[in-house]
């Protein structure tokens, strides 16, 4: 499957994507000479800002994109590398595990969280964000499309559902997995976009990344103006565009 994440597109809506970041950022205790990873760390460059921040020992940002680590910045104690999360075992523990927007690719949650865990150290902190968007009217019309006649053959079946439980669950995986303090909350996220047409541009960044891997080129662009013709009329023709993104903050440290 090719990779379809492009630094360009995802960049689009650059000051949008970075605030739940730094919000994430915020929930996380700085303390001397830490270890740091932020896994699905994307073109990086919010990661050397992490790691600036945090003014930590050493920071490793893993990425399973080639495309979007090509530009990863460089600096003392800053690392990137080519890497799945599904199989991300660090040689030492960590001090922080950090995750903005990126672990909803990742299936499996229970275990995903366990083996993350065992990678912390003693009073090791993680810190997830996710968007929770399966039920908007965006990520509802790229799965009735795959779902088509259409498209169903050619993606072999595959619809994107996000593998996330609710609130709830992540408070009692996280207290069962030993996060002795932890903070868990949905944030609803406004955007101001310039048109309609621009939540096309938002979607096809992230969620629409993962029909475009499956498709040929052809197939994709037909996929991808069969999306815009179903989705524009069912959105509100404003200008700006008030556009919602609700997404879940996860944090916790171990005793
Ligand atoms: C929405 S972007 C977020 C990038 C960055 N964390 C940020 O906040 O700007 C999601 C990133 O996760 C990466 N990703 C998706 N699945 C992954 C996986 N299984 N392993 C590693 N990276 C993954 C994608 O390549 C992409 O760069």
């Amino acid at each position: 499957m090719s990779d379809a994440w492009s630094p360009t597109q995802y960049e689009r809506f650059r000051a949008e994507r970075a605030q739940p970041y730094w919000d994430l950022a915020a929930l996380v205790e700085a303390r001397p000479g830490m270890l740091v990873a932020d896994l699905g760390c994307g073109t990086g460059e919010l990661t050397a800002e992490l790691h600036r921040k945090l003014q930590a020992r050493e920071t490793l940002g893993i990425d399973s994109s080639q495309a979007m680590l090509a530009k990863a910045p460089q600096g003392p104690g800053l690392r990137f590398e080519q890497q799945d999360i599904a199989t991300f075992q660090p040689a030492e523990k960590l001090d922080l595990i950090f995750s903005n927007a990126a672990l909803h690719w990742v299936p499996d949650h229970p275990d995903l969280l366990r083996r993350l865990t065992g990678a912390l150290s003693p009073g090791g902190q993680i810190a997830v964000q996710m968007p929770m968007t399966d039920d908007l009217i965006t990520h509802q019309t790229a799965s009735e499309l795959a779902r088509s006649p259409e498209f169903r053959r050619l993606l072999g079946g595959y619809v994107r559902r996000t593998p996330l439980l609710d609130p709830i669950r992540y408070a009692a995986w996280l207290y069962r997995l030993g996060y002795a303090r932890q903070h868990v909350r949905v944030v609803t996220y406004t955007h101001l976009l310039e048109s309609r047409e621009e939540v096309v541009e938002w979607v096809r960044g992230a969620l629409l990344t993962e029909y475009q891997k499956r498709l040929s080129a052809p197939d994709w662009d037909r996929f991808l103006a069969r999306y815009r013709q179903l989705l524009i009329p069912q959105l509100e023709d404003e200008h700006p565009y008030f556009y919602v993104n609700p997404r879940i903050l996860l944090w916790g440290a171990l005793s």
